[in-house]
């Protein structure tokens, strides 16, 4: 089955594709599509929400099976902030890295716990569609570590090392995107088989 990956984020195109690999799904970009996902709205108050918005939008100027992500950082010292509005919290990554650090000045190593979100939404020309969440809980570091990765990477530190610390596979096996995939895969299983009993 091959899938439109809602998103006009190229590190998300990345990390879904290589998690991708080997399995019996394809994928292609919105972008190799000429699909512009900054045209689709994103005023959900969920990530959930938001995710439908995306997967619906590129599924209808597709035609094809649509899966987007919607993620955020999270942080339990700033009542759950910057959350749904992660990408719009500063200009660029480095802005937002700095402005949080900035936040978080004088927040105790205990107290700067905080989890990555990602939902994922599938929607298909037949209307069908589903949602799925992963999440990976974390401290936010004192400075950043690390040049792989993206946006709140280098300071998101998961068990003594941040995420812009580990390879790229290091992190799909721990990452909030890595989990919300698997489940995203199974209930995938699931329809292509009621498909496949629904035909015979
Ligand atoms: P959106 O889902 O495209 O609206 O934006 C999510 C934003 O959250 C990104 O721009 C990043 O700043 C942040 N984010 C989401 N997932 C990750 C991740 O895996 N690592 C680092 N930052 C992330």
């Amino acid at each position: 089955m091959k899938f439109v990956i809602a998103t006009g984020n190229a590190h998300k195109v990345e990390e879904f594709s290589r998690m991708l690999k080997n399995l019996d799904f394809s994928a292609i970009s919105a972008k190799e599509l000429g699909i512009d996902m900054d045209e689709a709205e994103e005023d959900g108050d969920t990530f959930e929400a938001n995710a439908l918005i995306k997967a619906q939008y590129a599924c209808e100027k597709s035609g094809l099976p649509a899966f987007a992500d919607d993620s955020g950082l999270c942080v339990d010292a700033l009542g759950g902030r910057p959350g749904i509005y992660s990408a719009r919290y500063a200009q660029n990554d480095q802005a937002r890295i700095t402005k949080l650090l900035k936040e978080l000045d004088g927040v105790k190593e205990e107290n700067r716990t905080a989890k990555f979100v990602s939902a994922i939404a599938c929607v298909f020309p037949d209307g069908k569609k589903f949602t799925v969440r992963g999440e990976t809980e974390g401290k936010i570091d004192f400075e950043p570590r690390g040049v792989g990765g993206f946006g709140y990477d280098p300071v998101f530190l998961y068990e003594g090392k941040s995420f812009g610390q580990m390879t790229g596979v290091e992190k799909d096996a721990v990452s909030h995107r890595g989990k919300a995939l698997e489940k995203c895969l199974l209930e995938l299983k699931k329809i292509t088989e009621e498909d496949i009993y629904a035909d015979k």
